[in-house]
Parts: structure tokens; sequence; C-alpha cells
């Protein structure tokens, strides 16, 4: 039976978590729940003692646990540690390595993949302190249940509501998913960058996050992944990276590595075109104009597409006007199974951000169509819908 540790601290959301408490229970979880004293001002130990069935831990200086060291047998053995409702203040406990209550001092000790349902008031959540925690806990491998639009309970209405019971459910039982053991998986990540000299390049501002955070849930569902990036972000644990520059390295690597992969996820800006005549030494600046002659590049999802024997195919849209229906054409000229499209003209989603929110258009038509979610939370609820489709089971020939 799987053990989940839920941290409650004190948001008016905190009686969300007695109901996610109960369905994971119900799901075959066996719970325990650590508070902060501030979250049993909102829901009493006693309600979720009754949820979960077991004493509920609150204070540092009970004495009680088996060894004595409560934080440490709390942290022990556990499978999944979900913090919901995390409120800002103990966002920043976590980010920074705080250690003053159980919950805390738990959490330094946890070794188990860990979630975070933050909830609070939007301008809380939308103040760079948070942001910043936020992203330092995101990099530091906390899966993040992005809070929900709506009105809050203070009357302001924006981002900051505790995501769905059934949204942080789901972001648990990820934790446990391993549908993608035995496959092979090739994920493409970053902008090309096309040299005219040494020194200069045509390149894009694709940053390569979201390759990386699809690349880093296949790994965690059990994928052998292989990751061809331009981007210098740190190796992610696990995954082969094979580091590319140009869109034609991109094709080369990508194209020798095909026939053994069961799916192949073009995440990467390919660049579309490169200068004609790269020089071998820096250009010297002159009085006079400089005109650069542009050629097409190979279009690797395309040769993918024509290529395609049992492999699962997955190109992106970035696009700056109608994205669905630029995904569509593209879908059915490179033969691909879905094209995840974005556009990217619109702030917070899509280049240089953690953000995205993406739409998913398949043969019938459209298939997903998600809120601004983090890049990380795309790249698991893709490879869901990618473990659904019919071919996924097929696996080479
Ligand atoms: C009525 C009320 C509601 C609150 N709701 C929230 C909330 O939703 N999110 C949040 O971050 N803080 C909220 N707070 C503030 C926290 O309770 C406060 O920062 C507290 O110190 C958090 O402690 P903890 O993180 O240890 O649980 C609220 C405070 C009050 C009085």
């Amino acid at each position: 039976m799987p053990t989940l540790l839920l941290g409650v601290t004190g948001g008016i959301a905190a009686f969300k978590s007695v109901e996610v408490a109960s369905r994971l229970r119900k799901l075959g979880w066996e719970v325990h729940v650590v508070m902060t004293e501030a979250a049993t001002r909102f829901v009493t130990p006693l309600t979720f003692q009754g949820v979960s069935r077991h004493p509920v831990h609150v204070d540092q200086w009970a004495a009680g646990s088996d060894s004595g060291i409560e934080h440490i047998d709390l942290a022990r053995g556990i499978d999944c540690f979900l913090v919901a409702p995390a409120t800002a203040h103990t966002i920043a406990r976590l980010a920074h390595g705080l250690a003053d209550d159980l919950l805390t001092m738990t959490a330094l000790g946890v070794r188990a993949p860990m979630v975070l349902a933050p909830a609070m008031n939007p301008k809380m959540l939308d103040h760079p302190a948070t942001q910043a925690n936020l992203r330092l806990l995101e990099a530091r491998g906390w899966t993040l249940v992005t809070p929900a639009v709506g009105e809050m309970a203070c009357g302001d209405v924006g981002s900051g509501r505790l995501a769905e019971v059934e949204d942080l459910v789901a972001a648990v039982e990820a934790t446990r998913l391993r549908d993608l053991v035995g496959k092979r998986v090739l994920v493409s990540a970053g902008g090309t960058r096309e040299p005219l000299d040494p020194v200069r390049y045509l390149g894009n501002r694709s940053s390569g996050r979201m390759g990386y955070a699809i690349a880093e849930a296949a790994a965690a569902r059990g994928a052998t992944v292989t990751l061809v990036s331009t981007a210098r972000l740190p190796a992610p644990a696990g995954i082969e990276v094979v580091p590319v520059e140009t869109a034609q390295e991109m094709h080369d690597v990508i194209l020798a590595r095909y026939d053994g992969q069961d799916v192949v996820v073009m995440a990467a800006a390919v660049a579309d075109y490169r200068p004609a005549e790269r020089y071998g030494a820096k250009r010297k600046k002159t009085t006079e104009g400089w005109t650069v002659e542009l050629v097409p590049n190979p279009d690797i999802l395309y040769e993918l597409g024509q290529r395609k024997q049992h492999q699962i195919l997955v190109g992106f849209a970035a696009e700056t006007g109608d994205p669905l229906e630029a995904a569509k054409g593209k879908l059915a000229r490179k033969n691909a199974d879905l094209i995840v499209a974005n556009d990217v003209s619109v702030p917070g989603q899509g280049f240089e951000v953690e953000t995205n929110r993406v739409q998913i258009v398949g043969p019938q038509g459209l298939v997903a169509d998600w809120p601004l979610l983090s890049k990380r939370e795309v790249g698991q609820r893709l490879w869901s819908l990618i473990a659904a489709l019919p071919q996924f089971g097929a696996g080479p020939v």
C-alpha cells in the first residue's frame, strides 16, 4: 500500500485537503498528516485523524514517535509528500530550508516525490518573493500543482485558489505512474543556433525548458530518455543528453537514433533557414551593409513523418497567429500523431518562461485545451495523453 504524507498549512483552503485525504485513502493510499500550528486554526487535527485513521502530527516537541525523533520517522518510507494547501509562508520556509516546525523539519528529510499545491491571494502569489521561491522549489524537484483562477475568499479575483481536489489527487497518483517502463523516448529541446562566423549566430528565443520538462516527466515514469538539446541547462538525472548546436546537427543525431525509439517529441525550435555562407574567421566590421543569404534547413519533423514505422511522433507549433489552424495543417503535412500548439505572442506562455498554455491537436481535431500550467505539468499531462493513444501499446515491430 503506498504511503502519503500530507502536509497541511494555514490557509482557508485547508478544508479541501480533508477531501483529498479521504479520496486518496479510497484509492488505496495510507495517509499520514502533519499540520502547521496555523493550519489547526482552520481545521482541527481531529478531522484529519478521522479521515486518515491515524493520529495527526503537529507539535515538534510532543513525545510519541518510535525513535523519539518524529520528523525523521515521518519522512521515512513514504511514497509521496504532498503539501496542500501550501501558504506563502511555508513555501518561503521550504525554499530556504528553514526547519522551525514539524512540517518543515520533516520536509528536509523527505526523499520521495514531492508535490506542492499553493493557495493564496493572487497578489501574494504574484509577488516576486513567492514566485522566486516557487521557481526554487520547482528546480529542486517539487511538482507544482498550478493554482486555479477564480474568486478568492477575500473577494479578489485571479490566480491563487487551491487547485481542484481531482487535480491534487491526480498529481499524487502521477508520482506512482510507471507507464513508460520499457519505452524509448527521444525529446529535442532548445532553439538551434546557425553560425554566421565563429562569434555570431542566428538563433531564436526558445530556452529549452519545455523540452527538458517533457524529458524529465518521461524519465520519472520509467522511460529510457534521450534529450537532444541546444540548451545549456543542467542535465537531468538519468537522462542521456546529446548536445547539438545547429539544425543540421540535430537532424543527423535524431535521424541516426530514430529506429530504436517508441516516441519522439520535437519540442526544439529548429531554425527553418541558415546562412548560406559560414565565415571561418570573425567577419570584420566595415562601413558597408551586410547582406546575408539564407538557405533552407532540413525539415526534421517532416523527415521523421516520412520514415515513421511504429513510432509516435509529436511536434510543436509555436505560432503568433491562430495556433490551432496552424497545428491542424502541420499535423497533416508532417504525418505527426499529435501537434502541441501554443501562441508565443501571449505573455506568460511559450518562450523563456516557466509556464505554457497549450492546445493539442490529433487526427480527429482538438484533443486537449489546457489552462496556463507550469511546463512540468504540461509535460506530465502530455505523457498521459501519449500513453492513452491506441498506437502506444504497439511498440517496435
Ligand atoms: C483567515 C486567514 C486566512 C488565510 N489564508 C491564507 C491563504 O490562503 N494562503 C496563505 O498563504 N496564507 C493565508 N493566511 C496567512 C497564514 O495563515 C499565515 O501566513 C501563517 O503564518 C501561515 O503559517 P503556516 O505556513 O505555518 O501554516 C491566512 C490568514 C488568515 C488569518
